[in-house]
């Protein structure tokens, strides 16, 4: 029998170029999101066997509806092998701003709380068997707090020191715990930033590297690399630089600028 990738954002970027790379690897697919159309429709376009891959409707900002997707997947398709929490939103902030308070529940919601539940179902039988792989897609953006971008790279933050958490709770479990950073990735995500993104990389690439790294067992992985370096140089600036650098640097869009 085949392994198995439950993956949420399936229906997008990241997690669309991750299902595809590991259906050519052999492995069968859960695809996870809420818009399940978009995944059927990029199904049948990549002409994908219907008896190896499965599409499951989740919000993961809903705690219940991804808990009962990925029971629904032990169900049909058995224990997976990996599991990606990759389903995120990028939204810009301003704390003055009332309404923006409602997008940082949001944000947290679906990146951080989202994640977690999306694991959830799936500790138990991992363990269990011995074996698997929880990857949680992080963000260079988590490293370091960005101007207009307080949400979003707490998030970012949390999704980093919560993954290494989890890393040292299933130490002796043989469930491999990875955190993956993306740079800049052309995605429908990245598509409206109005500020250059160094080392731009296609979802494509990133997909083969984040593959190989769950495959090697790693631990912790910025892709590509050379944000790796960037990610490192931003840990030991000292703030006054950090700031000076940041300053008027254009901010990510709020969601009342579409
Ligand atoms: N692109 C980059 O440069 C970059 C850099 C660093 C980190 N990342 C991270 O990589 C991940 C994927 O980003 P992307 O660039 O591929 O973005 P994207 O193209 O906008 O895709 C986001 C995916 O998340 C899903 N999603 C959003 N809210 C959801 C919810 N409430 N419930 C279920 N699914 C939800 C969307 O599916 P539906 O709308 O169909 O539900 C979509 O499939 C995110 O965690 C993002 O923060 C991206």
């Amino acid at each position: 029998m085949s392994q198995l990738i439950f993956v949420t954002g399936a229906s997008s970027g990241i997690g669309q170029a991750l299902a595809w790379r590991y259906y050519q690897a052999g492995y069968a697919l859960a695809l996870v999101a809420r818009r399940t159309d978009e995944m059927q429709t990029w199904a049948t376009q990549r002409g994908l066997d219907p008896a190896r891959y499965q599409i499951y409707s989740a919000d993961v900002a809903e705690v219940d509806s991804i808990v009962a997707a990925a029971q629904l997947c032990l169900q049909r398709q058995g224990v997976p092998d990996v599991v990606i929490a990759n389903a995120g939103v990028s939204i810009g902030m301003d704390t003055a701003v009332r309404e923006d308070l409602a997008v940082m529940i949001r944000v947290f919601a679906i990146n951080n709380v989202g994640l977690a539940a999306t694991f959830h179902a799936f500790i138990d039988p991992m363990a269990q068997r011995g074996s698997g792989a929880l990857v949680g897609i992080g963000s260079v953006a988590g490293i370091r707090g960005l101007p207009g971008h307080g949400a979003y790279c707490a998030s970012k933050a949390a999704v980093i020191s919560y993954c290494e958490s989890l890393r040292g709770e299933l130490r002796d479990s043989g469930v491999q715990v990875l955190t993956i950073c993306p740079g800049y990735i052309d995605t429908p995500l990245t598509q409206k930033n109005r500020y250059a993104m160094p080392f731009l990389m296609s979802a494509d690439v990133f997909a083969d590297k984040a593959f190989a790294a769950i495959r090697g067992g790693a631990t912790y992985r910025v892709i590509p690399w050379q944000m790796g370096w960037v990610a490192k140089g931003l840990r030991v600036l000292p703030n006054w630089l950090f700031d000076r650098v940041l300053s008027g640097r254009p901010r990510k869009r709020r969601v009342t600028e579409g």
